[in-house]
């Protein structure tokens, strides 16, 4: 869908012309998951699937929206002086939230406007289109009402939409990568201390391929709450004896030191897990550097080994996927990316060997699933941005 199909949807939707357009994009997460709650590294970068948003301004005090991913819905409006959580909004609740949440923070308050949305991010797939959802809709009431907040901010206050009004306990990873990537680069991130620096994405004779199990799960009904209760429980069994703060501030050889002192378990090689993932993402950074493909991919397999056998958030789809990937020559590494329990992997294969792995792959997943994968390749994204011009092909 290119934007001029998107402005005539708006005119019918609304009667009017829209005034402006902006975009949000979606991210994979390159290596480091599931540490970014426990104060890791994490090197995610943006993708060009994304979500859109087309506004024009009103003379009331009502947002009026609609969607092009949930049109039977229709065009629906709520009041902005009664912008509290409602169980049957659903993707309302990303912008009520949004907009609550940017007007605390800048102290001004935003007025009334017509909204057209469209995304091009699979929904529940794990590349955080919920994410995008929430850094769209802030910098588009940050730019309509000039509330004058930043890039950082806007990613902060998507974080606290899910933490605080919706109840999931996401790090801060989506919105961050989102909200401050800049295009042909990852991010790399020290959320203990939030940290960054953008590491150059130059891939070469080597394409990322994302690979969706089409496995939906919604995060608010996943292991996800359950994997950080996991977490706090071995960070205060290691605080007996050891001072502290976060998971990741321990390397491995001193993890081992200390991991009797986790009582259960399962809990012990969650945070094992959480240690060598960390450990894999600051050497994951000089492969990237380096151009070490090779090595890179070592560490992406690592990763999802030990995301199946010590995090156990991978599940049947996701692991025949990888492992159907790892088979195939032409594959450097291959890992689950997000949260995982569904939604996709990512893949670094050598471009021309491309066709013939992506063909394996779904042979063996479709047999052993019983229905297709879809695969896209990521391309480089701009981060949050106003389109003057555009045409987005879908
Ligand atoms: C989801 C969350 C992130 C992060 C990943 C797992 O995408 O939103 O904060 O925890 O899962 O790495």
């Amino acid at each position: 869908m290119d934007i001029k199909a998107l402005q005539a949807a708006f005119l019918k939707y609304f009667d009017t012309q829209s005034q402006r357009a902006f975009f949000a994009p979606g991210r994979v997460n390159l290596i480091g998951e599931h540490i970014d709650y426990n104060g890791g590294h994490v090197l995610p970068c943006a993708i060009s699937n994304g979500t859109y948003g087309l506004v024009s301004l009103r003379s009331d005090q009502k947002v009026s929206c609609v969607s092009l991913n949930f049109e039977s819905d229709g065009c629906v409006s709520f009041d902005l002086a009664d912008l509290s959580y409602q169980a049957s909004d659903s993707w309302l609740s990303y912008i009520k939230g949004m907009i609550q949440y940017c007007q605390e923070k800048s102290g001004k308050t935003v007025s009334g406007f017509n909204l057209l949305i469209y995304g091009n991010i699979p929904n529940g797939a794990g590349l955080s289109s919920s994410a995008s959802l929430e850094l769209l809709i802030g910098m588009i009431v940050n730019q309509l009402f000039d509330l004058g907040l930043s890039h950082l901010d806007l990613a902060l206050l998507g974080q606290k939409v899910e933490n605080d009004y919706l109840g999931l306990n996401t790090g801060i990873m989506d919105q961050f990568a989102i909200g401050m990537s800049h295009a042909d680069s990852a991010v790399y991130l020290k959320v203990s201390d939030m940290s960054y620096e953008f590491l150059p994405l130059q891939l070469g004779e080597v394409v990322l391929l994302i690979m969706n199990t089409n496995k939906q799960r919604k995060l608010t009904d996943s292991k996800y709450n359950q994997r950080r209760a996991e977490c706090d429980q071995a960070l205060a069994d290691l605080q007996k004896e050891c001072d502290i703060t976060y998971l990741c501030q321990l390397r491995p050889d001193q993890f081992e030191a200390l991991s009797h002192l986790i009582e259960d378990p399962t809990i012990r090689q969650r945070a094992k897990h959480v240690v060598y993932e960390d450990e894999r993402t600051q050497q994951a950074k000089e492969a990237l550097l380096s151009s070490d493909w090779e090595a890179f991919g070592q560490l992406m397999n690592q990763s999802h080994q030990s995301l199946r056998e010590d995090y156990d958030v991978t599940g049947l789809e996701l692991d025949t996927l990888v492992e159907a990937a790892w088979e195939q020559e032409g594959v450097l590494g291959a890992r689950m990316t997000g949260a995982g329990m569904g939604g996709c992997a990512i893949a670094l294969v050598k471009k021309d060997r491309l066709d013939s792995v992506k063909d394996q792959i779904q042979a063996i997943y479709q047999a052993k699933v019983g229905y297709p994968a879809s695969f896209y390749l990521a391309q480089s994204a701009p981060g949050i941005c106003e389109l003057t011009a555009i045409n987005e092909e879908d």
